[in-house]
């Protein structure tokens, strides 16, 4: 048997760990249009080839959508929840004499020998802004596995469901540079930047009129915000947008806090107006937004869910056109 050998290094245009890895978003987003028309054009590129998903985290649509998405190119997929393995270390250098079994090094280069493509999901804590930063756990993929890595979700970024969501806007607007409004919205629980950071970034690069609206105390990364106009009035910020992204986001100064729950900030039918509905999924019905927006024709969430499909194909694609 042929064992991969281990490399420190990425390997070159073999990974898609943030949106910034896609050379010609425009292109891909069209080639992604293509392949929804016919999934199945490409059912050999993956022939003999396995992805392994791993997940510290739950997931219902990048779970389905990516296992979807490699076999329309006929790879094989495994996947592994990693409650099910052996507790993983990260730490350089620890005496693991504690909770921790394997590790990381020797994990992601096993992995490697059982794969071709390793995508992995791996929350934030919330606790501790810098590690959390660091994407310890997605880099440390990148770092130890010989093979590309993908990402599913980690500390900071989401770039599958940044593609899927270029993707729907594409298909949906009806003129050429259309108004888009992200829109923080409370929930009860408090969650990851990720979703948000990663939407920024791609609306950024794409031919849109962009800005984000949000309580004060919810500013995002300045980093990754840049240029893009805030307003801290909701309502003025949604006037005459084509689509409105609702997506609840805890704050990253007072980093992983819960400021407020204020119900105002909930999408409502009479603050939407004609736009489109964006979520990512899963969402709280009646804290983030309304059933009656929810169960209109405006909402547009089951097409964004259908097009984490054929955004994952695409990214897989190009990832097996180079391997
Ligand atoms: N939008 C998204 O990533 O959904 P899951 O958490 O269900 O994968």
């Amino acid at each position: 048997m042929i064992h991969k050998t281990f490399r420190f290094e990425n390997m070159i245009m073999k990974k898609y760990t943030n949106i910034y890895d896609i050379e010609n978003i425009k292109d891909t987003v069209d080639t992604a249009i293509q392949l929804k028309q016919n999934p199945f054009e490409f059912h050999e590129l993956g022939l003999h080839k396995t992805l392994v998903m791993i997940f510290f985290n739950s997931s219902l649509r990048t779970r389905l959508s990516t296992e979807k998405a490699a076999r329309n190119l006929g790879m094989q997929v495994m996947v592994l929840n990693v409650n099910d393995a052996w507790n993983l270390e990260f730490e350089d250098g620890t005496v693991m004499n504690m909770n921790t079994t394997e590790h990381i090094k020797e994990a992601a280069q096993v992995i490697s020998q059982y794969a071709d493509v390793i995508a992995v999901r791996a929350f934030p804590g919330l606790i501790d802004k810098e590690k959390d930063a660091s994407e310890f756990v997605l880099n440390s993929f990148m770092k130890y596995a010989s093979i590309p890595v993908v990402n599913m979700e980690s500390a900071t970024a989401h770039p599958l469901q940044a593609l899927t969501d270029a993707i729907t806007i594409e298909e949906l607007k009806t003129r050429s540079k259309p108004k888009v409004v992200l829109s923080w919205a409370p929930h009860p629980k408090a969650l990851p930047q990720a979703v948000a950071n990663s939407f920024i970034k791609m609306m950024q690069v794409i031919d849109v009129d962009f800005s984000i609206t949000h309580p004060k105390g919810y500013e995002l990364d300045p980093n990754i915000v840049k240029e893009t106009p805030v307003n801290y009035n909701q309502k003025e910020a949604l006037k005459e947008a084509d689509f409105v992204y609702v997506k609840n986001w805890s704050s990253y100064n007072d980093y992983g806090k819960i400021l407020s729950e204020d119900s105002n900030w909930m999408m409502t039918e009479d603050k939407i107006g004609d736009a489109k509905f964006m979520h990512c999924l899963p969402v709280r019905r009646n804290v983030v937004v309304e059933d009656a927006v929810l169960d209109s024709d405006q909402s547009v969430v089951i097409q964004q869910a259908n097009n984490r499909t054929f955004a994952a194909q695409i990214v897989l694609k190009k990832i097996l056109e180079n391997l």
